[in-house]
C-alpha cells in the first residue's frame, strides 16, 4: 500500500499549471459516445477517475487513445448497452453515461453508482428527469433497465439543482425530437463547459449557467477537438496549500473567474490574491486569520469540494471559524483526523466550529475521500514533524501526482510504499 509521507514546515513558492477540470472532463468523455466521429480532449489530467472512465468507455465498445494529455475517443460502430458492474462501482461519474447511451442507443442498463464516501448520494433526480423524457425504467432486477424507445423533449423541474442530473438530462435530450426545458438547473461552470462542448459538436443547448436550460434536439452530433475549462478545485487546493505555509504561488491556466467565493475567503484570511485573465498569484501572511464562516452551497455559493481544504486552513488560523456543509450529508470525515493532528474542533451534524491553534503536529491519518485527502495533505504541510497519509488512492482519483506538484514548490512530500 502506498502512502504520502510529508514533513511539515517548508514554505511553498513557485509556479503550477492547472489541467482541465475533472468534473468537466468526466461528463464530456461520456458525451463523446453521442457521435461516431472522433473527439479529442486536451489537457486531460492523468487521474484515477479519468482512467476509470476511459476503461468504462472501452468496455462498452469505444476506442480510446491517450497521448500525453490528449485523449481521443471514437465510438464508432455498435456499442453494448450495459455498463460494466465492476467498473461503475469505482466511479460515481459512470452515471453520466446513461444520458449519452440513451441518446445513442435508446436503451441502457446500469447499477447504482459508487464514488466518494460522503453520505447518501441518491440518483432519484436523474431518474425523475429521465422518466419525464419518456424513459421507462425497470428496477426489478436490482439494476436499472432503461428503455428510451419513446423518448421526446419535455419540461422538467428539479427539486434541487443537482450537477450530475442537470448534465445527464442535457445529454439525454440533445438528440431527441422536440425541445427540453430544465428548470432549477445547476449553474456550476462545468455545466456551462459541457454545453459549450455539446454545441461545438452540433447540439443546441442554451441558458447553461442560468436556472433555466433549454435543449433543442438535433438529428446528429459530430466530432471536435476541445479544451475543457481548468480545474477550479485543483487550483483552489494549490492556493490553500501555499496559504497554510505562508507561501507565494503563481498559477497559470487558472479559472480565476470561477473561484470568486474561495478567493474572497482567502483575502479575508489576509492573503494577497491577484487574479489575471487566466493566472492567479497568492501571497500569504505569516499567520492566517480566521475566514469567519463558510457555508457550502450550489454554485455560485461556496463550493462543497473546497470545504475540506479550507477546513484545514481554519485549524491554524488566528481565531474561530465556522463551517456549514449543506450540499452533502457526511462530509466532515477529515475533522477527526485533523483532531489527531492537534486541531481544536467541535463537531455538530452538518456544522463544525474550529478554534485555530498555533501549530498542528504530525500523525498517521487517512484520506477518507478525495477532498478530505487534500485537506490532510494541506494540514501536513503546516504540521510540526512528519505526517503519514494512508488510502491515497482517494487523492489520486482527482489530483495528478499531488505530492510531486507540492515537491516542485518546495514541500518535503513523498509517495512511498509501506
Ligand atoms: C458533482 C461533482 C462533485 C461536487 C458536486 C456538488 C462531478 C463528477 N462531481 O457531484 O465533485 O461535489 O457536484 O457540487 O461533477 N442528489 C440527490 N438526488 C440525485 C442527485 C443528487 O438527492 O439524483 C443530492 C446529492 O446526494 C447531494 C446533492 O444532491 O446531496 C448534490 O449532488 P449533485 O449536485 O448531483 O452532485 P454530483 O453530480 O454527484
Amino acid at each position: 500500500m502506498q502512502i504520502f509521507r510529508i514533513q511539515g514546515g517548508s514554505r511553498l513558492s513557485g509556479e503550477v499549471k492547472i489541467d482541465s477540470a475533472k468534473n468537466s472532463v468526466l461528463p464530456i468523455l461520456a458525451a463523446c459516445v453521442m457521435t461516431e466521429e472522433p473527439v479529442t480532449l486536451l489537457d486531460v489530467p492523468n487521474i484515477e477517475d479519468v482512467a476509470n472512465m476511459i476503461e468504462i468507455l472501452r468496455s462498452i465498445g469505444a476506442d480510446v487513445v491517450r497521448e500525453k494529455k490528449a485523449v481521443t475517443v471514437r465510438a464508432k460502430g455498435s456499442l453494448t448497452d450495459e455498463l460494466p458492474e465492476r467498473l461503475e462501482k469505482t466511479l460515481r461519474a459512470s452515471v453520466f453515461l446513461v444520458g449519452p447511451m440513451l441518446a445513442r442507443l435508446r436503451r441502457v442498463t446500469f447499477g447504482y453508482p459508487g464514488g466518494c464516501e460522503i453520505g447518501l448520494r441518491p440518483i432519484d433526480l436523474h431518474e425523475r428527469g429521465l422518466r419525464a423524457l419518456g424513459v421507462v425504467i425497470d428496477e426489478s432486477s436490482g439494476r436499472l433497465r432503461c428503455d428510451g424507445g419513446s423518448m421526446r423533449g419535455a419540461e422538467i423541474h428539479f427539486d434541487y439543482p443537482s450537477v450530475g442530473a442537470t448534465e445527464n438530462i442535457m445529454m439525454t435530450a440533445a438528440m431527441l425530437p422536440g425541445k427540453t426545458i430544465i428548470h432549477n438547473a445547476a449553474r456550476e461552470p462545468e455545466i456551462v463547459d459541457l454545453a459549450r462542448f455539446m454545441n461545438a459538436c452540433g447540439a443546441r443547448v442554451s441558458g447553461a449557467g442560468r436556472q433555466i436550460v433549454t435543449i433543442q434536439g438535433v438529428k446528429r452530433m459530430h466530432g471536435v477537438t476541445y479544451k475543457p475549462i481548468p480545474d477550479r478545485i485543483v487550483a483552489g487546493t494549490m492556493l490553500a496549500a501555499a496559504a497554510i505555509t505562508g507561501g507565494d504561488i503563481y498559477l497559470t491556466n487558472a479559472p480565476a473567474s470561477d473561484m470568486v467565493a474561495q478567493i474572497a475567503k482567502l483575502r479575508d484570511m489576509g492573503c494577497d490574491v491577484h487574479d489575471g485573465q487566466d493566472t492567479l498569484r497568492l501571497r500569504a501572511p505569516k499567520r492566517l486569520r480566521s475566514f469567519g464562516k463558510i457555508q457550502t452551497q450550489p454554485h455560485p455559493g461556496f463550493p462543497t469540494d473546497m470545504q475540506a481544504p479550507m477546513f484545514a486552513l481554519a485549524t491554524v488560523a488566528d481565531g474561530s471559524s465556522v463551517l456549514m456543509e449543506t450540499v452533502f450529508e457526511s462530509r466532515f470525515q477529515h475533522a477527526h483526523d485533523l483532531m489527531n493532528m492537534g486541531a481544536d474542533i467541535t463537531l455538530g451534524d452538518r456544522m463544525a466550529v474550529v478554534r485555530g491553534v498555533q501549530r498542528l503536529h504530525g500523525a498517521r491519518v487517512k484520506a477518507h475521500d478525495l477532498r478530505a485527502g487534500a485537506a490532510m495533505t494541506i494540514a501536513a504541510l503546516a504540521a510540526e514533524g512528519t505526517t503519514e497519509i494512508t488510502q491515497i488512492g482517494q487523492i489520486d482519483r482527482g489530483y495528478e501526482a499531488l505530492e510531486a506538484s507540492l515537491r516542485s514548490l518546495g514541500a518535503r512530500a513523498i509517495r512511498t510504499a509501506e
